[in-house]
């Protein structure tokens, strides 16, 4: 079935109003295009879960921290209608930057507390745009429920602190990464790096994992378990370690004793390219 595709504000609401007067549950699943595996597993997720099943496709000027960045995103559009039809879409919403910011914003909506570490550290501004544009779909499309990826986990805690705080009426639904059959996380970035680094960089997931090893094991201590994942980082030369942190994941704040669940996060380089990823432990019984 073709979608609706609307590239204005009015033509989302409108489209959307008619399967809100069947009582259908509206589902979102906010992107940036260029779509792979993972945005397909969240757009899957919201199929079986909603009536009304929208995605919108937006590169956010805002929240980028580097221009270049922004200039270089890479735009699918037909590629990325062809994926959302194949798997369900009913609506795809996909405005030009002109309709988002008709004018300069001047309200945005900042996370604090949560957005000090991790990305936010090295990322100035990043969450304060992802949070604006977010705010302003969800004010747009008025999802019942809203999809994020776990591989995103720092924007998916920014935006269940959002939700909560201004008392939005949304339910956000986490996914869980996907990965590659080698275990790096699957990201539009990916397509971005030569061979050489393609090959390297499951070392980000191996050297996670080797850090929630070592707190299963019994590391009670983020620097023994940071050490682990250090290793593995170490003994690849494409690799340069932005941050490597055990965070607990209420409140993205590094520890420095493990005595409850945490998530250990990282930003590595390979070349010019920039890859997250991170790891959930649970509580190890003592
Ligand atoms: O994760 C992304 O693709 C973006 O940050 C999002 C949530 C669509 C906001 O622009």
């Amino acid at each position: 079935m073709p979608a609706i595709l609307a590239a204005t504000v009015a033509e989302v609401r409108a489209a959307l109003a008619d399967f809100r007067r069947r009582g259908q549950l509206v589902g979102l699943v906010p992107t940036m295009g260029a779509l792979h595996a993972g945005h397909a597993a969240l757009i899957e997720r919201a199929r079986r879960e909603c009536g009304c099943m929208a995605v919108s496709i937006f590169v956010n000027p805002i929240q980028f921290d580097r221009r270049e960045d922004y200039e270089a995103y890479a735009i699918r559009l037909p590629d990325d209608v062809a994926l959302c039809e194949s798997l369900g879409t009913d609506v795809i919403f996909a405005p030009a930057a002109e309709e988002m910011y008709p004018a300069p914003q001047s309200v945005f909506v900042e996370v604090a507390g949560l957005t000090d570490h991790l990305c936010g550290r090295f990322r100035p501004g990043h969450f304060r745009g992802v949070a604006t544009v977010v705010a302003k779909l969800f004010h747009i499309v008025a999802p019942h429920r809203a999809y994020f990826g776990e591989k995103d986990a720092q924007q998916l805690a920014v935006i269940q602190r959002m939700v909560a705080d201004l008392n939005m009426p949304v339910e956000i639904v986490p996914v869980a990464t996907v990965r590659d059959p080698d275990g790096l996380a699957v990201s539009s970035r990916n397509r971005r790096l030569s061979p050489e680094e393609r090959r390297a960089a499951p070392a980000l997931f191996q050297a996670l994992q080797a850090a929630a090893q070592a707190v299963a094991s019994g590391a009670r201590s983020a620097a023994e378990a940071k050490a682990a994942a250090l290793a593995v980082l170490e003994a690849c030369p494409e690799i340069r370690v932005e941050y490597l942190e055990v965070v607990d994941p209420a409140t993205m704040a590094p520890v420095e004793q493990i005595s409850g669940p945490v998530r250990i996060a990282a930003a590595v380089w390979l070349g010019a390219t920039r890859l997250i990823d991170n790891l959930y432990c649970p509580a190890v019984a003592r």
